[in-house]
């Protein structure tokens, strides 16, 4: 089942999120995408990377849960298709399975492994980064403080953030070989404010707690207040969150 706190709003997206695909200049190289190849994007949202792998010459089939995000990877000529990952039954024909920023959201990483397993051909890659551990650390526990300060106490953060270790085990459980995985701190400036940063990437966690609208906006402020001391640059008047990614290649 897909993460219910996973809400996307293809517009929001669009202002407060391009930074996420902007940010995947490196694992595109890693990629190294070539014409004639058939190439799975996984979580491929509304199509930013998905659409420059194709102006590679390769073929590229996106697949995302969300909609609404897929609705806008496919008016930007994107072949994309609204399937959870988890879902997804690839037949063995992609030459790589390239994922940026999503395998985080899919909580239960054994059946996503297994299906970026059996979609590759004999020798195909992986390249993926997505949250790894420690991921938004100070974030998690700002929003958590102010979320139990409100009386959500028992608010589930509802990601999966794997150390390098624990991520290589299970792709070598569904059959990887030549995994590497490592951890790459990344503390990133934010196009806005930490509000808007929580608006697009929380919003659907607000909304799984039943947190009334009213009441989501006045958490996003006291998220953002408490977070000024960590995340804030009073020189730039500039926010930054403290991602940790997770960086992937194996082979199957
Ligand atoms: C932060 S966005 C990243 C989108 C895109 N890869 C990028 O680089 O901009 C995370 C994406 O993961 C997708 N996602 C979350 N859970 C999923 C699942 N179970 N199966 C497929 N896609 C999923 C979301 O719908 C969303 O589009």
């Amino acid at each position: 089942m897909s993460n219910p706190t996973s809400v996307w709003d293809a517009t929001d997206y669009a202002t407060n999120g391009r930074f996420v695909a902007d940010h995947g200049s490196t694992i595109m190289a890693m990629l190294d995408a070539r014409p004639g190849e058939l190439i799975l994007d996984v979580g491929c949202g509304d199509g930013a990377l998905t659409a420059l792998i194709a102006a590679s010459g390769a073929a590229v089939h996106g697949i995302d849960a969300s909609p609404e995000l897929v609705a806008a990877a496919v008016e930007r000529g994107v072949a994309a298709q609204v399937v959870a990952a988890e879902d997804f039954q690839g037949e063995g024909q992609y030459d790589a399975v390239f994922s940026n920023a999503a395998l985080h959201w899919m909580l239960d990483p054994r059946p996503v492994a297994t299906m970026m397993a059996e979609s590759l051909k004999p020798g195909g890659r992986l390249v993926a980064e997505f949250g790894g551990f420690g991921n938004i650390a100070a974030i998690r526990t700002a929003l958590s403080a102010v979320m139990h300060r409100h009386g959500y106490s028992d608010a589930d953060p509802s990601q999966y953030y794997p150390t390098p270790e624990q991520y290589a085990g299970v792709l070598d459980t569904v059959g990887f070989s030549e995994v590497e995985a490592r951890l790459v701190p990344r503390q990133t400036l934010l196009p806005g404010t930490m509000t808007d940063w929580l608006r697009t990437f929380r919003r659907g966690f607000l909304d799984a707690h039943d947190v009334p609208v009213d009441q989501q906006e006045i958490i996003m402020a006291e998220t953002q207040e408490l977070l000024v001391p960590a995340l804030f640059d009073h020189v730039g008047d500039r926010w930054y969150a403290d991602y940790v990614r997770l960086r992937v290649t194996a082979r199957h």
